[in-house]
């Protein structure tokens, strides 16, 4: 991986710019980023120390879809997350694989097969992947990945997974994402999804709700504000902030650093939603 280390040799990691880390990053990405960055003022943009926040803390990210489309994308954002771990964060990614799966399906005339918007992987998918239905987890033996984890290594967890009779299982990432999240204490999940966040108003793309507890969450699933394919990303955020990940956060994977962002500025940039 190249990780842009210009910005770390540039602001050596002390305690005392470990509490500026935006405008790091904005020196740093600001060549590529210009239009995304301007739009925050300096008063949006001036963040209580988030660097010191989540050192030594795990951050889990739920990664593909949008962000695997564009090759350049999934870089740019693969760097943006490998960045965090130098400076002492613990990124854990998993990684879906739903686009993948239509391509192969495709190639060979299937239709890719949904209930509830999650994916029906059935018999004649079987040939084309190695996994049989939508499994659900039933546990997680995390001894592999705290061992990982603790040596400075980033997991990246395929979302296949077996019972106990060897039988495979294709599991979908949001009923996986927030497993890894739990099982390590992490201190926040974020997801990268394709849409901005959650929206007040589906068809308005400035109706980002920024910041939402799970109450308010509910409210909206239950008043129908809250589309199918959101439900599921949801869901997984209210299950992790139950099993005390303290922040979950919806962001667009399709806007370049949005992780950084995210995880090093007080505005942030999708929908973070609380316990
Ligand atoms: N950077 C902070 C964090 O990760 C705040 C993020 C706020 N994000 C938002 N979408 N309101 O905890």
């Amino acid at each position: 991986l190249k990780i842009p280390l210009p910005f770390i040799g540039a602001h050596p990691i002390n305690k005392t710019n470990l509490s500026c880390p935006v405008s790091c990053v904005k020196s740093s990405l600001s060549r590529d980023t210009d239009k995304l960055v301007t739009k925050f003022t300096p008063a949006q943009t001036r963040s209580p120390p988030y660097l010191q926040k989540f050192r030594g803390k795990t951050i889990v990210v739920k990664y593909g879809g949008a962000a695997m489309k564009s090759q350049s994308l999934q870089a740019l954002e693969i760097n943006d997350l490998a960045l965090p771990s130098c400076v002492g964060i613990r990124p854990v990614f998993v990684h879906g694989g739903g686009l993948e799966i239509n391509q192969w399906l495709d190639r060979i005339g299937l239709k890719p097969n949904f209930l509830n918007g999650l994916r029906v992987t059935d018999a004649s998918t079987m040939e084309i992947v190695p996994m049989v239905l939508v499994g659900k987890v039933a546990r997680m033996d995390s001894t592999i990945l705290r061992s990982l984890v603790a040596n400075n290594h980033i997991p990246i967890i395929a979302l296949v997974a077996a019972d106990e009779k060897g039988q495979s299982y294709n599991i979908n990432a949001y009923m996986v994402a927030g497993e890894p999240a739990a099982a390590l204490g992490a201190k926040k999940l974020i997801s990268l999804t394709h849409v901005a966040g959650i929206l007040e108003n589906e068809d308005d793309p400035g109706s980002l709700v920024k910041e939402i507890d799970i109450a308010g969450v509910k409210k909206m699933v239950g008043e129908g504000n809250i589309a199918e394919g959101m439900i599921h990303k949801v869901n997984c955020c209210i299950r992790s902030l139950a099993h005390g990940v303290r922040t979950t956060s919806i962001i667009d994977g399709r806007v370049q650093h949005s992780p950084l962002l995210e995880i090093l500025i007080d505005e942030g940039v999708g929908t973070m939603i609380t316990g």
